[in-house]
């Protein structure tokens, strides 16, 4: 490794230990969980998955051909993972009579499910349709929506879910920062559905503060985020946001969640308390819902990139059994996150 490759390395380790990453990567090593990566033919991934099993976050399996991912990478030990290659698995017969079964409703035919059971994603999904591993990550050399499509096709929503969204915890900067005093916060939904109708953002707020709580270990406090504080602005955007608010406090009594709020009022107490007195969200937040992707994405993005927090995600939330993205951008480091957050949510 290059000089300075090396000194960025130690200055990442140095901001990852001992924190939220480290906790959760302690979790998933109790949990030995057995994690199905699809894409053998990226770098990346084989050596997260050697990261991964060196470390005994969980048991990885990887998808692809042996011999040819011992050629591309050499100096990798592959001798303690175990690797399935689709195109000569001995339940490939098997896992495509599962996806005749799950898809023929939509007009797939025996031929096409014969194909498709080989592709490495709905390989791996329908080993997890299965039961054969508790968990799949890919993602990093596939676009998001060849990605969850198999999920969405195979897996489906967890029961009373209605759809499967994602969040992202963004980590506060090891300087830190005055208005995350836990160190954390969670943006929703930042990876995965365009657009939300009123129903459709309660419920993903919903399901976020339910990740908030189980991954991130918050006492979630849920701003609904819009460029509107309390009526302070008129349009249907805003009309939707605060009839999601509605709908989430009628679904949810018991959750801490108020808006709609401006950024600023859900994140700084002096203006929380001017622009929304009362609240118990105003001001205090952690758990951020966005209106949409485009207002999500774009503020996750400004965050990591301008205010020096790490954006681990998107993590999908909602599906039956847990499958997770990669943005293809990811480092082998974040794939190694993606597996031991995709542990916990088997719990
Ligand atoms: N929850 C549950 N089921 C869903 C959802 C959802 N959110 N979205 C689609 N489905 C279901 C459909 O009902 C359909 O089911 P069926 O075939 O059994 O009837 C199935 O999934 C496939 O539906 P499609 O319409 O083919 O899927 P679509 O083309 O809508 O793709 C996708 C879904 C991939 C999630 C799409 O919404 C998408 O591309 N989203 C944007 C992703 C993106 O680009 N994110 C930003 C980049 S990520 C980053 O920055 C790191």
């Amino acid at each position: 490794m290059a000089f300075m490759d090396k000194v960025k390395d130690l200055g990442r380790k140095i901001v990852e230990s001992g924190t939220i990453v480290e906790e959760i990567k302690k979790k998933a090593q109790a949990l030995n969980k057995r994690i199905v990566l699809c894409e053998g033919e990226d770098k990346r991934v084989v050596e997260a998955a050697a990261i991964c099993t060196r470390e005994k976050l969980a048991h990885i399996v990887l998808l692809g051909n042996r011999d040819e991912i011992a050629r591309n990478n050499p100096n990798v030990d592959l001798s303690y993972i175990e690797i399935i290659d689709p195109a000569t698995s001995p339940k490939l017969e098997t896992y495509a009579n599962l996806l005749y079964e799950l898809r023929k409703s939509k007009g797939m035919t025996e031929e096409q499910a014969k194909e498709q059971a080989k592709d490495a994603t709905f390989f791996g999904a329908l080993m997890l349709k299965s039961g054969d591993v508790d968990g799949l990550v890919s993602g990093a050399c596939h676009s998001t929506a060849n990605t969850l499509r198999p999920g969405l096709q195979i897996i489906k929503t967890a029961p009373g879910v209605t759809s499967v969204s994602s969040f992202n915890l963004m980590v506060a900067p090891p300087t830190g920062n005055e208005y995350v005093p836990d160190g954390k916060l969670i943006f929703a939904d930042c990876g995965l559905n365009p657009t939300y109708t009123a129903e459709g953002l309660a419920d993903m707020a919903i399901a976020t503060a339910k990740s908030a709580r189980e991954i991130a270990g918050l006492d979630p406090k849920i701003a609904m985020l819009s460029f509107s504080t309390k009526g302070s602005a008129k349009h249907d955007n805003v009309t939707l946001v605060q009839e999601a608010v509605r709908i989430a406090k009628e679904k949810a009594p018991d959750l801490k969640i108020d808006g709609e709020l401006q950024f600023d009022a859900a994140i700084v107490p002096s203006v929380g308390e001017f622009k929304a007195p009362g609240s118990e969200v105003a001001g205090h937040a952690n758990v951020f819902i966005f209106p949409d992707l485009q207002a999500a994405n774009i503020g996750y993005k400004i965050a990591e990139r301008l205010g020096g927090f790490q954006a681990i995600g998107p993590i999908c939330q909602g599906f039956a059994k847990p499958l997770n993205d990669l943005s293809r951008g990811c480092k082998a480091s974040d794939i190694v996150c993606a597996v031991a957050i995709t542990a916990l949510q088997t719990r």
